[in-house]
């Protein structure tokens, strides 16, 4: 059991302060009855909290799938650019959430966005070899040799060695068009791979991680909350 307003400011944008004069006025009620009382004691398992009518989620942790918009930075904050926290909906909003990995100012697509360290923590882990798939608009063609030079193992300039990546194509795109897949995650990954082979990347779009593949039906620049169906099909589906 949790305070009212404790509760409320750690699930919703609100400092613990609008929580406690939100619930003083009348906007929030518990089980359907407005309740002025901040410290009323509430379980966040069985009983429901409403701010202004709309229900608050009161789970742990939230996972929301964003997809992502070139122009925001995948950070929690930034004194230039509008951070891909600042463009979520209000109602998925809460304390303490950051983008689980990063995408490129520039990228756009499939970014998960949530307040759960232990899970981004798997999802990033190196060893865990998730794998993440882009759609990679590039300036010149795919060849075969591009193909295997993926397969191999991309070694950048630096000397650092990439794991084997797959690297496809589709009639529907074209042979300028490449599906590549890959499992680890170095700064500008994709971009350094194709470069290596002389091509630029010219626009890249995720669009999945693990067995999570980005809601064909949701705009660019718009989140939704994920199921823990969808938040555990992450670690299912590996090429290595
Ligand atoms: N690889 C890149 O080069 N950029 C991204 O944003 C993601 C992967």
């Amino acid at each position: 059991m949790e305070r009212l307003d404790k509760l409320l400011s750690s699930r919703a944008d609100l400092s613990r302060k609008d929580a406690k004069n939100k619930i003083k006025n009348g906007e929030v009620a518990v089980n359907g009855r407005i309740c002025r009382n901040p410290e009323q004691k509430v379980d966040a398992a069985t009983d429901t909290v409403e701010l202004n009518g709309q229900a608050v989620d009161l789970d742990e942790h939230i996972y929301i799938m964003l997809n992502k918009p070139a122009g925001v930075v995948s950070a929690t904050r930034d004194n230039r650019d509008k951070t891909v926290i600042d463009i979520l909906p209000p109602d998925l909003k809460r304390p303490g959430l950051f983008p689980a990995g990063r995408l490129d100012k520039d990228t756009e697509g499939l970014l998960i966005i949530t307040d759960d360290g232990e899970l981004a923590h798997k999802m990033l882990s190196p060893k865990k070899h998730v794998d993440k798939k882009y759609i990679a608009k590039l300036g010149g063609e795919i060849t075969a040799e591009t193909i295997e030079r993926f397969e191999q193992g991309i070694v950048f300039a630096d000397g650092t060695k990439c794991l084997p990546a797959k690297l496809e194509t589709d009639e529907k795109y074209g042979s300028s068009t490449g599906i590549v897949t890959i499992c680890e995650g170095k700064f500008h990954q994709v971009k350094k791979m194709f470069a290596v082979c002389g091509l630029k990347v010219v626009h890249l779009q995720r669009i999945s991680v693990g067995n999570l593949y980005l809601d064909s039906k949701l705009p660019i620049g718009s989140a939704k909350k994920l199921t823990k169906l969808d938040v555990s099909s992450i670690f299912v589906g590996k090429i290595h």
